[in-house]
């Protein structure tokens, strides 16, 4: 048993963002050295048809040899052999279709992770592209500006597959954000934290644990600890955590503050200047970054803080190299975007979640259940606002994540509503030992999605969920015109591969 004592102890430590009793950053960064390799920025990826009705894109997973390491390549699983894979822009409303082939000997799932999308196309775990088979997957894009991302979502198999690779971002973007001029092209750069392990041979060294996954080695795009060459002006970065244990605190190793302007479901109501911004497997932070204030030469640190208190001291993430004299003409407006609070008032349903282990089993439960694929969980309504609290009875923070709906943080047991808090979200974190709760309003689609820890240790073994959502109040979402794929005649043709429609 664990004593109140302990929760605290670890929610300092979770608050630190590097898992303690885990020191294994320090031992990575003495084997690679941090600021060796520049930045990697993933391609943007082109759609190979557009029509009346929208966007048709296709990717291959297959296996392939990245640049991780200064030294040999990596062998990885990745959407069109890239690691991180490409990255798509799409236009809010404007519907896309995404044709998956799986070129790898493993079953795969791809989940759009925070994207309103029909139950066909959310990438459950059991619906599975076979080797050798392709689907289409359908993104109608109902929604707001925002910095998605897409992953592989495998029955139990989701960390090792995710480990090898597959993971991109998925922008929405829409003419409200275009309009405030924020930095944007080559001044809007992604930037994905993931951690990893390597063997000798520069091969990735996967272990399928239950409680932690954690890496040596923090890399930012693929590469190791990067430095990037900017000029003296705005950026704007999108900050993903796409590991699967991992939490960070990002901050600037000056002490100077980071502005944030979005978190996971798009940008904030205003730019909100924070020292160390938490960000959680799977969270996104959108920061600002003005490096007009820099002398040319000046190298600017991201690091990992160890806690709010302390940002002075922290493992290295990247440095920002500012080389270059150039005009700014983006701006940073003082007022983002109107966001409308959920009203408690407003919600008919209340949940409760604890999230606890099961020494037993050796598993990761909710209310002392592991995930059954086949048990229906909980079935919220569509256009019910519901509240849900998360109870945490354990020992290490859990990210929980429902797919479909965004909601908003009501309210923290322990500490405040943090920067990472504001805004729309679809990831929480929740601290050992302590409550969280959140509102939201189902909208959409109704059918079978899932909820669970974004820990992808935890996800698998098996700390998840099912939600059928059913008819309520609000009507469905009317389905675009290629709903249920985008077959081309004459790419059946060409027999290279099945089309397995299943919608
Ligand atoms: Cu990124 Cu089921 O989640
Ligand atoms: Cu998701
Ligand atoms: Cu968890």
């Amino acid at each position: 048993m664990h004593s109140r004592r302990d929760f605290l102890k670890w929610g300092a430590a979770a608050g630190g963002g590097l898992l303690l009793p885990f020191d294994k950053l320090a031992a990575g960064a003495a084997r690679v050295r941090p600021f060796q390799v520049p930045l990697a920025i993933p391609p943007v990826i082109k759609p190979v048809r557009k029509t009346k009705d929208g966007d048709f894109y296709v990717q291959t997973i297959r296996e392939a040899r990245a640049q991780v390491l200064p030294g040999p390549k990596t062998p990885i699983w990745g959407y069109n052999g890239m690691f991180p894979g490409p990255t798509f822009k799409v236009r809010a409303g404007r519907p896309v279709v995404v044709r998956r082939i799986n070129k790898l000997k493993v079953p795969v799932s791809i989940h759009l992770h925070g994207a309103e999308v029909p139950a066909a196309s959310d990438g459950q775990p059991d619906r599975l592209i076979e080797p050798g088979e392709a689907y289409d997957y359908y993104y109608p894009n109902p929604q707001d500006a925002s910095t998605l991302w897409y992953h592989d979502h495998a029955h139990h198999k989701t960390s090792r597959n995710v480990y090898m690779g597959m993971a991109g971002f998925y922008y929405i973007e829409d003419d409200e954000q275009d309009e405030l001029n924020l930095p944007r092209g080559k001044y809007d750069v992604p930037l994905v934290l993931l951690d990893r392990d390597f063997n000798k041979d520069g091969s990735l060294r996967f272990r399928d644990k239950v409680d932690q996954v954690l890496g040596d080695v923090l890399l930012v795009n693929g590469r190791p600890m990067p430095y990037f060459k900017v000029a003296n002006r705005k950026y704007r970065f999108r900050v993903l955590n796409g590991s699967h244990t991992r939490g960070y605190r990002i901050a600037l190793a000056s002490g100077e503050p980071l502005i944030q302007i979005g978190s996971d479901q798009g940008l904030l109501n205003a730019p909100l200047p924070a020292t160390s911004i938490p960000i959680w497997p799977s969270e996104r932070a959108e920061i600002v970054i003005d490096f007009s204030k820099y002398q040319l030469g000046t190298e600017v640190v991201l690091h990992d803080a160890p806690n709010p208190n302390n940002p002075l001291e922290g493992e290295p993430i990247m440095r920002f190299d500012v080389v270059r004299d150039e005009p700014d003409t983006s701006s940073l407006p003082p007022v983002l975007r109107e966001i409308e609070r959920l009203v408690p008032d407003a919600a008919t349903v209340r949940r409760d979640f604890t999230l606890s282990k099961d020494f037993d089993r050796n598993l990761w439960v909710i209310n002392g259940k592991a995930f059954d694929i086949d048990r229906i969980d909980i079935k919220p309504r569509l256009g019910d606002t519901e509240i849900w609290t998360f109870i945490n009875a354990s020992d290490l923070p859990h990210p929980m994540h429902p797919h479909l709906v965004r909601f908003q943080v009501l309210e923290r047991s322990a500490g405040q509503i943090g920067p990472g808090d504001v805004g729309w979200k679809d990831s929480v974190r929740v601290d050992p030992g302590a409550r969280v709760r959140i509102i939201m309003k189902f909208e959409g689609f109704t059918g079978r999605y899932v909820f669970h820890c974004h820990n992808l240790a935890h996800e698998d073994h098996s700390m998840m969920g099912n939600m059928k959502v059913v008819r309520g109040d609000q009507p469905e979402q009317r389905r675009a015109a290629f709903e249920g794929g985008y077959v081309d005649p004459a790419d059946r043709a060409t027999g290279t591969f099945r089309c397995d429609i299943r919608t």
